[in-house]
């Protein structure tokens, strides 16, 4: 037991700036931060995304670039995410697996122009979906073992282009084994995955769909991303991908989901990553707009809570934002 009061006064510790940054239990790193960053063919462009302010759709040449900012931030890692033409979508992901389609070339720019800095990529078909579903669509059906073998070879392409890690955010049973051994049977054992363990069907993807334009075209996601009333079945999704041999975990979206956090925490050794999502980052820059709250203090409040629940990386909006604070 601590002495109490008057023996005991804990603001003691709360008294100056000195005292404060002392005792601090939670600290931010830029190299915990992971950038997602959205590409789209063409050259020397920057399409502004309006639902997330700040960011914008780039063209390979200008994704380099920032890549190479980012780097000389110390940011831990980018997150890919590539906008595909409307004429490239079809319902079983073909140019999914197109190893001279957008994403591959993405890869390849950014590990030449910068090798060192940690790339991953995201594996699901929803961009390149016409259906703009996770998965190929049979009747209202999301199939998911036709479906896991399309991933897995997805993944594939992405490691021959040189991804570090790959990403699968589907939500389809059984994928993240699937892709683990397709990574060991195509000669690129050393590849990590980043599970999406437990990724619920929210409403804060929104802003993330339309900057791909991504939105599925008929019902929603519920059949294959997590109800939200449902924590312990993020502990049995966290047990499945462990098994199947993902390298880390992610909980996703974040500050509605921190008892998650916590409790995949205390349940598994892996490191655990968070994706602070579109939404949340909106959330906080609509409501700043209007004055209501200060955009930066909300900004290292929400990173602090997410890495004090359990998080030792965070995907957000806010990488380069936070790292340049940081700097300061
Ligand atoms: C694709 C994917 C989504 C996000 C990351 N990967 C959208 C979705 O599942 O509908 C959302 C990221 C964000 O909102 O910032 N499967």
């Amino acid at each position: 037991m601590t002495a109490p009061y008057p023996l005991g006064r804990p603001r003691r510790l709360r008294a100056s700036v000195g005292l404060r940054r002392l005792t601090q239990e939670t600290t931010l790193s830029p190299a915990d931060f992971i950038a997602p960053l959205f590409v789209e063919e063409g050259t020397a462009t920057r399409t502004p995304i309006a639902s997330l302010p700040g960011h914008s759709r780039l063209t390979l040449d200008l994704l380099v670039d920032e890549c190479r900012e980012l780097y000389s931030l110390g940011i831990g890692a980018v997150l890919l995410f590539a906008k595909v033409p409307d004429a490239l979508k079809d319902n079983t992901g073909a140019e999914a697996l197109n190893p001279g389609g957008l994403y591959p070339r993405a890869i390849k720019a950014i590990k030449a122009a910068v090798p060192e800095l940690v790339v991953m990529t995201d594996i699901a078909l929803d961009p390149f979906s016409s259906y703009g579903h996770d998965g190929i669509v049979e009747g209202e059906r999301i199939v998911n073992d036709a479906t896991v073998d399309v991933l897995a070879q997805m993944a594939v392409v992405h490691a021959q282009a040189g991804a570090d890690v790959v990403a699968p955010s589907d939500m389809m049973d059984g994928r993240i084994g699937a892709i683990r051994r397709a990574l060991e049977a195509g000669g690129y054992p050393e590849v990590g995955i980043l599970a999406y363990t437990a990724k619920y069907a929210s409403c804060l993807y929104g802003p993330f769909r339309d900057a791909l334009d991504s939105a599925p075209g008929f019902g929603d996601k519920q059949t294959y991303q997590m109800q939200p009333g449902n924590a312990r079945e993020a502990l049995r999704e966290a047990a499945l991908d462990e098994a199947e041999g993902a390298d880390i975990l992610m909980v996703k979206p974040g500050l509605w989901y921190l008892d998650v956090l916590y409790r995949l925490r205390q349940a598994t050794p892996l490191p655990l990553a968070v994706y602070q999502v579109s939404g949340e980052y909106a959330q906080l820059h609509a409501t700043a707009d209007r004055g209501w709250l200060h955009l930066e203090n909300a900004m290292w409040e929400s990173l602090l809570a997410l890495k004090r629940a359990g998080a030792d990386l965070i995907a957000t909006y806010f990488a380069k934002a936070a790292a340049q604070g940081l700097q300061r």
